[in-house]
């Protein structure tokens, strides 16, 4: 049987109607929810980020403001707007984007967020809620591979889980979540020894690590279900076809292109399992809704309502 596509853009759409109802809900109540997004300088990566995240604001009807200091702001400088918007009753949700410049102390700036505004879920406030189960505002990555997992039915209470990724924004709240939903999980990373050993055992294998293919078909339970979280881009034809062996048509996109994209999994890994999320197209493409979702989670708890 062949393994089962977990379309991101499809399961963003159904959560995006859902925040648009949400947002309708709150608008009549008590105004529109607002989400407040600092780029600071010029990076181009998060230039075409931050005008996706502006771009579904408008889509689902949230009032966001984009604001642009210059590169040359002082961290001083940059810790005295965030307050102000820490008091402004209008905004509901802050987004710092990341990464910031060099001179900045990006630890200090994200918990300079007032965490009932923090959308991206990384204050500490945020992430220690999450570590006990308590409502919090969770990290938009591990939000969406859980949104994923729940909406197509795959059962997690009691499932054997390996998260192969260890960072703060997605491998360690990920594996908290799965675990809070009562999963066994096991965490690996670039010193774990015999990473195969723990990922041959897994129903639910979720890497986030940045190496493509670093997850063979050996590597892989037959009948896993596979998150892959990994967003690598291929910029010679021999890793192309390294990775795509006899793949035309990507042979033909990279030239096309330029570069072609792919995940932490080995393509041939996809086809030992039962169902994975593709890239493009998976994970990635659920990180906004999640977003979306969670401004208005912000904006809900903030003026007591119930949605
Ligand atoms: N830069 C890349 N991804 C993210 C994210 O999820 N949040 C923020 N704030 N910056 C990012």
């Amino acid at each position: 049987m062949s393994a089962q596509v977990l379309s991101g853009v499809e399961i963003a759409a159904e959560i995006k109607a859902e925040v648009a109802v949400k947002v309708g809900r709150l608008t009549e109540a008590c105004g529109a929810p607002g989400l407040t997004v600092i780029l600071l300088g010029s990076d181009p990566a998060s230039e075409v980020y931050v005008r996706n995240k502006v771009r579904s604001c408008v889509e689902l009807g949230i009032r966001s403001t984009l604001l642009t200091p210059p590169g040359s702001t002082t961290e001083a400088e940059l810790l005295g707007m965030i307050d102000g918007l820490n008091r402004d009753t209008a905004v509901d949700g802050i987004l710092v984007q990341l990464p910031l410049p060099k001179h900045i102390d990006t630890r200090r700036v994200l918990e300079a967020v007032t965490p009932e505004k923090d959308v991206d879920g990384f204050h500490p406030v945020n992430v220690g809620r999450l570590q006990i189960g308590q409502p919090a505002l969770a990290p938009c990555t591990p939000a969406g591979i859980l949104e994923i997992l729940k909406r197509r039915g795959i059962p997690i209470a009691g499932a054997d889980c390996v998260m192969v990724g260890r960072s703060d924004i997605v491998g360690k709240p990920a594996s908290t979540m799965l675990l809070n939903e009562g999963a066994t999980v096991s965490v690996c990373h670039k010193g774990t020894r015999d990473l195969a050993g723990y990922t041959r055992r897994a129903e639910i294998l979720v890497v986030a690590v940045g190496v493509p293919g670093l997850i063979t078909a050996e590597m892989v339970r037959p009948g896993a279900v596979l998150i892959d979280v990994g967003i690598n881009r291929l910029d010679t034809v021999e890793q192309v076809k390294r990775f795509f062996p006899g793949d035309v048509a990507r042979v033909a996109a990279f030239e096309k292109r330029g570069y072609v994209l792919m995940g932490d999994f080995d393509s041939r890994a996809y086809q030992v399992s039962s169902a994975y999320t593709p890239v493009p197209g998976g994970v990635g493409a659920l990180t906004i809704a999640m977003l979306m979702q969670n401004t208005v989670k912000a904006a809900a708890a903030r003026r007591g309502m119930a949605l």
